[in-house]
């Protein structure tokens, strides 16, 4: 054992013995690099986010290695930014957690790499987290009166799971996506409506506005109780747009979105509240980027309602990618004597 490793297993026992820290969090598993300071897991003292959208829109999707250099180039000022605005020192920071995965690779190395050199350089443990549980964590944030077990629905760009929550930190999936996600859908889809990536929330603006009976599309059908399929939506939605254009008729694109958005959400729904009802869990939760879609949020509430269930929303700043729900999610990890060491690889394809 090193000294490094001497030094971070004594200071992350004391944490644990305490049941206190101060977690300076990481994340750059996409396209959106975020620095944040976190204590006790449910307290954001800040949280930095240096969005590429911008850069990518150009290109009509992410571009990994554009990514991995937006991200070394801002990593270092929105640490700064995040510790001026939480008000403590590097000194007063207890442990580092980065995103280890699922995400792209290249961004992945860029936050993995950034915090294994500020662990190693101030001998403090580091805790790696995954993505997608982290995403889950933003409800600990947003709901401190939310207790465990209870029923997450995540649903971002690159996952749409259902899990059981039985503790934070500890889950089992029940079901998820046999093919694309949720996000990915609404940003294809939205790509033959000509609207700019990322088109998931402006797709949902448009929606607002259109008949959601406008358009007819086939309700995704799939065998497992808790999964959901989009792929074959999301093709007969395009190959419908296609069609359109060939004949000369103009898409009423309001109503179209709208039709879609109703697809999707409808089956977001019945599969959530399909398994809060199998599992005799009244607590129903939303994660993921996703989560900020109006008509999810409004239909899983008066649906939820109307099954008995109470459900909660993380706030919309919550729901896209952010660095506090990474430092939540690495509190209970640290808590649970879950720490990483040097050795930390980025894992693209990290299973939740
Ligand atoms: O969680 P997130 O920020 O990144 C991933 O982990 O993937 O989710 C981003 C995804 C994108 O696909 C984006 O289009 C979608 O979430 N999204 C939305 C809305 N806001 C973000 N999809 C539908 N309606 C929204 N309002
Ligand atoms: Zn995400």
């Amino acid at each position: 054992m090193t000294a490094y490793h001497r030094h971070a297993r004594e200071l992350a026992d004391r944490l644990r013995a305490s049941g206190h820290a101060r977690i300076l969090a990481v994340e750059t598993s996409c396209d959106e690099t975020a620095v944040a300071v976190v204590e006790d897991g449910r307290r954001v003292l800040a949280s930095a986010i240096a969005s590429q959208i911008d850069t990518h829109a150009l290109y009509g999707g992410v571009v990994p290695e554009i990514a991995s250099r937006q991200h070394v180039e801002a990593i270092d000022w929105l640490c700064d930014q995040a510790l001026e605005r939480a008000g403590v020192g590097m000194e007063e920071i207890d442990a580092v957690a980065v995103t280890h995965g699922p995400g792209l690779v290249g961004a992945l190395l860029t936050g993995v790499s950034w915090a294994k050199a500020f662990a190693y350089a101030r001998g403090l443990p580091l805790v790696a987290v995954n993505h997608i549980e982290g995403h889950v964590c933003a409800n600990c944030i947003a709901h401190p009166e939310l207790e465990s077990p209870f029923v997450c629905l995540v649903a971002s760009g690159g996952h749409s799971e259902i899990a059981l929550v039985r503790a934070y930190g500890e889950h089992e999936t029940l079901g998820g996506t046999v093919d694309d996600a949720a996000g990915e859908a609404f940003d294809k889809v939205a790509r033959v409506l000509d609207i700019p990536y990322p088109g998931g929330p402006l797709l949902d603006e448009l929606a607002e506005g259109g008949d959601d009976r406008a358009y007819v599309f086939p309700k995704p059908r799939v065998e497992g109780r808790y999964d959901f399929s989009f792929s074959g939506l999301k093709t007969a939605v395009i190959n419908a747009a296609h069609r359109l254009n060939q004949q000369g008729e103009a898409i009423r694109a309001a109503d179209f979105a709208a039709s879609f958005r109703r697809a999707v959400v409808d089956s977001l729904v019945e599969k959530a509240l399909l398994a809060a009802r199998d599992q005799g869990i009244p607590r129903l939760t939303l994660a993921g980027g996703v989560a900020a879609n109006r008509l999810l949020r409004r239909e899983i509430v008066r649906q939820g309602a109307r099954a008995g269930l109470s459900v909660y929303l993380p706030p919309l700043e919550l729901c896209t990618d952010n660095a506090a729900m990474i430092g939540s999610a690495a509190y209970y990890r640290l808590m649970k004597d879950e720490i990483a060491d040097l050795s930390l690889n980025a894992e693209p394809s990290l299973a939740f």
